[in-house]
């Protein structure tokens, strides 16, 4: 596989522009956040049956918000389902649209069976996820106490919508752990031995315009990304359709016991392992890709190749602190059990490893990031 390019993908400057070309109405749901849907289509008059995912809990998904969700669709008479959001509303907005059901642990049990039953419209609002061009669903299965991906073709949405305006009043912590999410997705895709030369394209792109959009912050301050969400929409997209394809890897699988156990934004639960598992693949094996994109971005961040991950975590710190995991409050004993979780349940993101890892390199790493 070369590339996947699904879903369409439109793009407006604005919600009104973006209201006339789709024209939402009766039919329609609107899957949305009470604080997005307000200030920019609540004067719009629109007939649309809104969900506001926040009345059912905060933070990411869960089975358990899930499936409070799923009861009340079921309730509700619409054939579009518009998600607008971050990562938690369109990850479940998928979920919406593979079932008329109220339950998730069936889904799970029967992905190769699911079927699309409504038509899917994903607006992202952070910069972040690249969801809208994935058909994976992160959800955290609070029964397994991990989280875990929902695959399908049949997730796709049918429609993927980049409207900048709606990332105006995005709260700077979101900006930033969405972004480094998006710039992980980048590195993790272009050094999977699933990338090919069209996912590589948009990987290192995505790469370059988050790398520069950040340096152009710590040199004019946090307030000039206002200017640049358009590029970093962009970005996030790019690396959406480079990971669609080529896949996410370990950075990915070993923040999920992370994330799933205390509750760290899926984001800044990447940064927490990003540099340590890339200095560990460089442990392994220091040609191919990985020198490929060593050299990239010693040229964006104008320092030796040796020295790229000190220099990136420097310019990333500007924008989201990392943290040691016992500063998370993980306690040393559990990285056993952190190891065992990745190795036994994110098996489908470890085989996009750029070299494999085995469980001791995996303890290893925890044990590093202590
Ligand atoms: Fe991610």
């Amino acid at each position: 596989m070369e590339i996947i390019l699904k879903p369409d993908l439109f793009s407006f400057d604005t919600c009104k522009e973006f209201v006339d070309a789709f024209n939402p109405g009766e039919k329609d749901l609107f899957f949305t956040n009470e604080y997005i849907y307000e200030p920019y289509f609540g004067k719009m008059g629109l007939k649309v049956k809104t969900i506001f995912q926040e009345k059912y809990g905060a933070g990411e998904p869960t089975d358990v918000m899930v499936e409070a969700i799923l009861e009340d669709a079921s309730k509700l008479q619409y054939e579009r389902i518009f998600a607008i959001g971050g990562g938690t509303i369109i990850d479940i907005a998928k979920v919406m649209s593979v079932t008329d059901g109220t339950k998730v642990d069936p889904l799970y049990d029967n992905m190769a069976g699911l079927k699309k039953r409504f038509e899917l419209i994903i607006v992202p609002t952070t910069c972040g996820t690249g969801s809208e061009v994935t058909n994976i669903s992160i959800l955290n299965r609070t029964r397994l106490n991990t989280k875990m991906g929902l695959v399908s073709s049949e997730m796709y949405a049918n429609t993927a919508v980049l409207v900048p305006e709606l990332l105006n009043t995005l709260p700077f912590g979101v900006f930033a752990t969405s972004s480094i999410d998006a710039l992980v997705h980048a590195v993790e895709s272009a050094l999977s031995p699933k990338a090919t030369p069209y996912t590589k394209l948009f990987s290192y792109n995505a790469i370059k315009m988050i790398i520069q959009g950040y340096q152009r912050m710590v040199k004019e301050g946090l307030d000039a990304r206002q200017s640049m969400l358009k590029d970093f929409l962009i970005a996030s997209n790019f690396a959406g359709i480079a990971f669609g394809t080529a896949g996410c890897a370990a950075v990915h699988a070993m923040s999920y016991p992370l994330g799933g156990a205390y509750h760290v934004p899926h984001g800044e639960s990447n940064y927490a392992m990003f540099t340590g598992v890339l200095k560990n693949y460089m442990e392994i094996k220091t040609d191919g890709e990985i020198a490929v994109m060593n050299d990239y971005l010693a040229d964006l961040l104008g320092c030796e190749a040796a020295q790229v991950y000190d220099k990136l975590e420097e310019l990333l710190n500007a924008i989201l602190q990392k943290k040691a995991l016992h500063e998370y409050g993980v306690k040393e004993e559990e990285l056993d059990a952190f190891t065992e979780s990745v190795m036994t349940t994110q098996t489908r993101l470890m085989n996009n490893n750029f070299v494999p890892l085995d469980a001791k390199r995996v303890r290893k790493i925890y044990q590093e990031l202590y």
